[in-house]
């Protein structure tokens, strides 16, 4: 049996903000039980859900040194669909109303982290073969592993792999602070180490000593060896191809089953979606304040509002986009300017855009569900997860083609009848406004056509399963 431990700062069903909470908390469930043992170690915030925060069981405490004082580490513990989570516990570090917020503080508290969740393996009894970290928030682990954790012989096999759910968040500080966060000394502060452009750099850290690497999709695995998506540590990442590979992410096919999904008006399958799923449309319609009428082509939103996701470019051509055929649903928050022009347009516009500026698991069902198609236009996009909810719930997705959006959204070809989405290539908002009104042509010129398009995207397979079995091949790689 080969023991592994996911070392993450989110995952459902606990705490998500993101995608990496979908990856961190369903992935685990998709390896062969009899021969991988995949445990995951998340922070225990005081905002995780309530019946779940309810649930975990007291394991054991112990107290370490770190950044100048004795500090208290609870071990919990608890079991869901078989895969056994552990939390680190210390009210300081993760009481308050979000896991994020203040850069400053997030490193100090994510450095106690790794320190605390290695220190408290041995304490657990639980020693992996691998300890598989995700994102900035444990790059020190394979650091950790390589330095002051490699004496005794408890860590002293042990492997890590480094997956980069997102390049751009890197736990950047000064080096002072981050040597002060780390306990690591000045050999470690060298531009082949954690220096980065003359600061400390976490997620520098875990790229240098994890024994492998990984992305959320071969696309955006060989992006990130280019300086426009590299974030800076292209270089690194060229340096390391060799130990680099791109695994596409799946979604919980479980949670997100338009047959079972509890969330919506009327259950559908890829065998009677022509006719069941308009019921999605018009109760969605009604619940969000726009003119029930199922002729309107309706377009759904569901992300973090930022840069990333290519907000500009639909801010850039808004008016254009909220044509009187056309609706517009949107789901998320971030950055105040996008929040701001949503909330604008559904005033201008009450009849055509709808701005739901919250987080809602519920509604983000209901879209995916509900919507004809799903807009998408990332400057950049490791794998994108909401694409495959769409995907899987029949709802078109309308993409830019980069990292994973372009891995699993197939152009569609009129000629050749091909595809399940819609796509364009530069990051440019008349492109993008070019693709949605192609959409628009064939969802209201040719229906047939439209509802192939959406039935050869239910019928893909975005489940983990293959995707599990990459990572199953990975760590036999690191351990045989
Ligand atoms: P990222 O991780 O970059 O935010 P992904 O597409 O990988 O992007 O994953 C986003 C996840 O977060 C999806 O599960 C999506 O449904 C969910 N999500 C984003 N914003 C909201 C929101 N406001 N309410 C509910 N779910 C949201
Ligand atoms: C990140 C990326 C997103 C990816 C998710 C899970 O948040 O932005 O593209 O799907 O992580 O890997």
């Amino acid at each position: 049996m080969k023991k592994i431990l996911f070392v993450a700062s989110e995952a459902v069903p606990f705490i998500k903000t993101g995608g990496l909470a979908d990856v961190a908390g369903s992935l685990p469930k998709y390896f062969d039980k009899e021969k991988y043992d995949v445990r995951v170690v998340l922070p225990k915030y005081l905002c995780m859900k309530r019946p779940y925060f309810d649930q975990l069981t007291y394991k054991d405490h112990f107290y370490m040194y770190y950044n100048g004082a004795n500090r208290y580490v609870g071990i919990l513990t608890t079991v869901v669909d078989g895969v056994t989570f552990y939390f680190i516990d210390n009210e300081e570090y993760f009481g308050g109303d979000k896991p994020y917020g203040d850069w400053f503080w997030d490193l100090q508290k994510f450095c106690f982290f790794c320190r605390a969740a290695l220190s408290a393996l041995p304490v657990i009894g639980f020693q992996p073969d691998i300890v598989h970290c995700h994102d900035w928030q444990s790059g020190l682990v394979p650091v950790l592993l390589k330095d002051s954790f490699r004496g005794g012989d408890f860590f002293k096999d042990m492997k890590s792999i480094m997956t980069i759910h997102n390049l751009k968040f890197q736990g950047v500080w000064s080096i002072p602070v981050i040597q002060q966060f780390t306990g690591l000394s000045d050999y470690y502060f060298a531009p082949d180490k954690l220096e980065a452009y003359k600061d400390g750099n976490l997620l520098k850290g875990g790229l240098v000593y994890a024994d492998k690497i990984t992305t959320v999709s071969n696309t955006y695995a060989e992006e990130i060896k280019l300086e426009f998506y590299g974030e800076g540590l292209d270089g690194l990442i060229r340096a390391r191809s060799n130990d680099l590979s791109g695994i596409v992410n799946g979604i919980d096919y479980d949670d997100f089953n338009p047959a079972t999904d509890p969330h919506i008006k009327k259950n559908y399958s890829v065998d009677n979606f022509r006719k069941e799923k308009v019921k999605n449309k018009m109760a969605l319609q009604e619940e969000v304040g726009l003119p029930v009428d199922k002729s309107k082509f309706v377009i759904g939103i569901v992300s973090r509002l930022t840069d990333q996701k290519g907000f500009d470019l639909i801010a850039c051509v808004m008016e254009a986009l909220c044509q009187e055929d056309t609706q517009i649903v949107v789901l998320g928050t971030g950055d105040s300017k996008y929040e701001s022009m949503f909330r604008f347009y559904a005033d201008k516009y009450n009849d055509r855009v709808s701005a739901n500026i919250y987080y809602s698991e519920e509604l983000s069902h209901k879209i995916y569900a509900g919507c004809d198609a799903f807009l998408m236009p990332s400057l950049f996009e490791p794998c994108g997860l909401s694409q495959l909810m769409s995907l899987r719930y029949g709802t078109v997705p309308m993409v830019r083609e980069t990292g994973g959006l372009k891995d699993t959204v197939e152009p569609y070809n009129e000629y050749e009848r091909t595809g399940t989405g819609f796509s364009f290539s530069n990051y440019n908002a008349h492109e993008m406004l070019g693709i949605v009104n192609y959409a628009k042509n064939v969802y209201f010129g040719n229906k047939k056509e439209w509802n192939r398009i959406v039935e050869r995207g239910m019928k893909k397979d975005f489940s983990w399963s293959s995707s599990a079995k990459q990572y199953e091949a990975l760590y036999d790689s690191l351990t045989e």
